[in-house]
This record gives structure tokens, sequence and C-alpha cells, in this order.
């Protein structure tokens, strides 16, 4: 949404979030990027932008969940029904969503996530259809490189290690080390090169 904001001076952003730690770091990260005028954060639920009335552009990467309380994949169809909704006559949607890039095996659904489904999500395909079925035309379609999904992963694993790196507190540094273990042995062994993020720009349509 910044970058956008840097790009489209007239524009007026509002990001939203449940969790106050991400609405406060938006915020600081706002401050050298935008007029504080121009943007807003707001803790609270998803289904308030909607509440706001229809936006030129809606940003929804890596949260449909936060649209819909369905169980996947029903979550991303009630998404983008929301997403409808919520976009204006002419504007565009960019949509964040996962994907399988092939069908996972059966040992890569153990490592992945408790109670992961091969039939939790769609391949890109499906996933391109949905868009269409709920009032879409498909502007642009990209998805995540391995690079990327390197990036993105390593640099979460990097920040914990560094802080790993410098604890002398055994209880603490034990259990943050399970669990960043754990985050490893699921992206290792479970979803690398399997779980795909698809960015769909999307033009509403009647
Ligand atoms: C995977 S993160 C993606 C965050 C952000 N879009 C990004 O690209 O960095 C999902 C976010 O959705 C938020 N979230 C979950 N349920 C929500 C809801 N009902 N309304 C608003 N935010 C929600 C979580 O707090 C979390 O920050």
């Amino acid at each position: 949404m910044l970058r956008i904001l840097e790009a489209v001076p007239a524009a007026t952003g509002l990001g939203i979030d449940l969790n106050e730690e991400d609405t406060a770091r938006g915020r600081e990260n706002a401050e050298a990027r935008a007029p504080a005028e121009r943007v807003e954060f707001v803790r609270g639920s998803a289904a308030e932008g909607g509440a706001r009335g229809p936006a030129d552009l809606v940003l929804c990467l890596g949260a449909s969940h936060a649209l819909s309380d369905a169980r996947p994949p029903q979550h991303t169809v009630d998404a983008l029904q929301a997403l409808r909704r919520m976009v204006a006559p002419g504007g565009r949607v960019l949509l964040g969503e996962t994907f399988w890039q092939r069908s996972p095996t059966s040992a890569e659904l153990a490592a992945m996530w408790p109670g992961a489904r091969a039939d939790e999500l769609h391949d890109l395909a499906g996933l391109v259809d949905l868009a269409v079925s709920a009032g879409f035309r498909p502007a642009w379609v990209e998805t995540a490189g391995s690079e990327e999904w390197e990036e993105f992963e390593s640099g979460y694993h990097a920040d914990v290690e560094e802080w790993l790196a410098t604890q002398r507190d055994p209880p603490l540094a034990n259990e943050t080390r399970e669990r960043v273990d754990r985050h490893r042995t699921s992206w290792l062994r479970g979803y690398r090169e399997v779980l795909g993020l698809a960015y769909l720009t999307l033009i509403p349509v009647d």
C-alpha cells in the first residue's frame, strides 16, 4: 500500500489488521513515506474495509482468511465474493493467494502444518477460475518464484536465528528454537516448491 501511495500522490490508503503490532509497524513505516493525512492504519476486522464503502484498489495479500470463516478452500470463494463487493466499478483487486504448484505427497502433507489436506487449495488454473466465477476478469496473473519464497522464509528464520545466537536464557531460547525448527521442517520437508503464491490483478465485471 505504501508503494502505491508513493506512486500515486493523490491516493489515500487504509490498512486494516486485527494485530495491533502490525498496524503499529505499518504506521511507523508510513511516517517516512506518505503524509499522515493520506494514510490510516486501523486495528480491526477486514470486514470494516467494506463498511467504509468501495475502494478503487483493494489489496488482499496472504489474508483471504480474514474475509471468511469457512474451511479452505471455500474461504477463497467467500473472500473473492467479499472483494467483489469492496471494489468500486472500474477499480482493481490485487489478491495474493496460495495454490498447489503440484499435488502434495502424503509425506509432504504430514510435514506441512497440522491437518494439511490435498483438497484445501486449488491449482493455479482452478484459482483463476474461481475469480472469474466471482465476477472478475484476470488482468494479470503472476506467481512468486523460488527466489522470492527463499528470501521470505530465510528472512523470517534469520531474524529468529540472530536473536537465538544472543540468548543466554535456556528455557526461552529452547522454546523458540523448537518453534523455528518446526517451521523450518514444515518448509523444507513440506511445502517448499509445492505451495505456490499467486498474485492476481482482477478487474470487476458485471
Ligand atoms: C499472512 S499475514 C499477511 C499480512 C499482510 N497482508 C502482508 O502482506 O504482509 C495475515 C494477516 O491477517 C491478519 N488477520 C487475520 N484475520 C483477520 C481479520 N479478520 N481481519 C483483519 N486482519 C486479519 C493477521 O493478523 C495477519 O497479520
